[in-house]
């Protein structure tokens, strides 16, 4: 059968990720595939671990991206650092705290967990409690930006406590990676994993990890096999290792580095706190826009976050009427709620790269235009 090449529409990505990728970031991707192992790229790959600690603000030697989408990256750090037996307490407050409890268990470790609304931050206090009824504990993890809710766990306090505890602290931070405040060595976080598609606009494909000194002891102490070859970070490390003479381990994704590499690039030139900064002011104006046509967020004030924006309809709206005309007439990608929220919100990322005003005057006047025509029931001030 006679297949043609696949051009894709051109989009705008407002979604809970991928985000839109810059042109720069493209064009490095289509740039000659050289060898993996080639001295040149060798070099490359030194440049994305430098960068890759600026973004994450730690010195951890062992600070890489996996070659394979965020879910590697929580499961680099599960299966590492996870031994049968382990008492691991997981935070749940939506679907990936939920992954994080399947990690732990399909691994042999007791998941404790410690459950929070879904819309709400981590609660502090019953961490607190759960590792005093716990002291065994070995690992805390939780999610710091809840992708599939739109709430912001206090990071810094969750793992304090954890460390309070003699646990190491394991940190989701595939939303929040480049969006809003992050400090893995002066906030102490032993293990944190993230993803290349939201705050840092590259392509999926790829998830940057990082382990502190006593995440790499407790791997080096394991009195079991890691359950992965892939992601044994023991193996790993002699190929992204600092200065090691680089072995073949597997074919790393050669232009996917490319274009991590230069979204990096584009992170440095703009500087990490100027990225934080801009994700928090815009968010201000997607909301304003967005209370004022009728949506309202979810989950705790003082705990959303500026890259994802999950928002309850205005009543009698056929949500995937919505987003079909957002897709079709605008060409623009929002999310739809997951689980529990399916048919009730919206997720409207402000991600990296698409966090700017073209995006959100293009949101707001698409909603604006859409809303009317899906409007199932009449709204009650209508009805009165
Ligand atoms: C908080 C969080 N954790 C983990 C993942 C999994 O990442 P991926 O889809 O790249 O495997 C996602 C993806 O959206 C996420 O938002």
């Amino acid at each position: 059968m006679p297949y043609a090449s696949f051009n894709p529409p051109v989009r705008t990505l407002m979604g809970p990720g991928p985000s839109d990728v810059h042109p720069r970031v493209l064009a490095a991707m289509s740039r000659p595939t050289i060898g993996h192992l080639d001295p040149k790229f060798v070099d490359m790959m030194d440049e994305v671990k430098a960068m890759l600690q600026y973004a994450f603000q730690t010195k951890n030697e062992l600070t890489m991206p996996v070659s394979a989408p965020g879910s590697a990256g929580m499961e680099t750090c599960f299966v590492n650092l996870v031994e049968p037996g382990d008492k691991v307490i997981v935070c749940v407050n939506g679907v990936f705290g939920g992954r994080m409890k399947e990690n732990v268990e399909r691994l042999g470790g007791i998941a404790v967990i410690v459950e929070d609304t879904w819309g709400d931050p981590v609660d502090p206090q019953k961490l607190e409690d759960a590792l005093k009824k716990n002291p065994d504990t070995k690992i805390v993890a939780f999610v710091h930006a809840e992708t599939s809710t739109g709430a912001l766990s206090d990071a810094q306090t969750l793992v304090a406590i954890a460390r309070r505890h003699n646990a190491l602290a394991i940190v989701d931070a595939v939303t929040s990676l480049g969006g809003v405040p992050l400090k893995v060595d002066d906030w102490g976080i032993d293990a944190i994993y993230s993803g290349t598609q939201k705050c840092l606009s590259a392509p999926p494909g790829l998830s940057p990890v990082s382990f502190s000194e006593r995440a790499v002891a407790k791997i080096k102490a394991r009195k079991t096999k890691v359950a992965s070859w892939f992601l044994d970070l023991t193996l790993v490390m002699g190929y992204w290792g600092a200065g090691a003479k680089r072995t073949y381990h597997h074919t790393a994704p050669v232009n996917a580095l490319y274009a991590l590499h230069e979204a990096l690039v584009m992170l440095q030139e703009e500087g990490l706190e100027n990225a934080w900064k801009r994700h928090a002011e815009l968010q201000r104006e997607l909301r304003a826009g967005l209370e004022a046509l009728g949506f309202e967020y979810i989950g705790r004030e003082g705990a959303h976050l500026p890259q994802l924006n999950a928002v309850k309809l205005p009543a009698g709206v056929d949500e995937t009427k919505l987003r079909q005309i957002l897709l079709n007439d605008f060409s623009l990608e929002v999310g739809a709620g997951l689980g529990a929220l399916a048919g009730k919100i919206l997720r409207i990322g402000l991600m990296g790269l698409a966090c700017n005003r073209r995006n959100i005057s293009l949101c707001l006047s698409a909603l604006a235009v859409a809303l009317p025509q899906t409007q199932t029931t009449a709204p009650k001030a209508a009805q009165a």
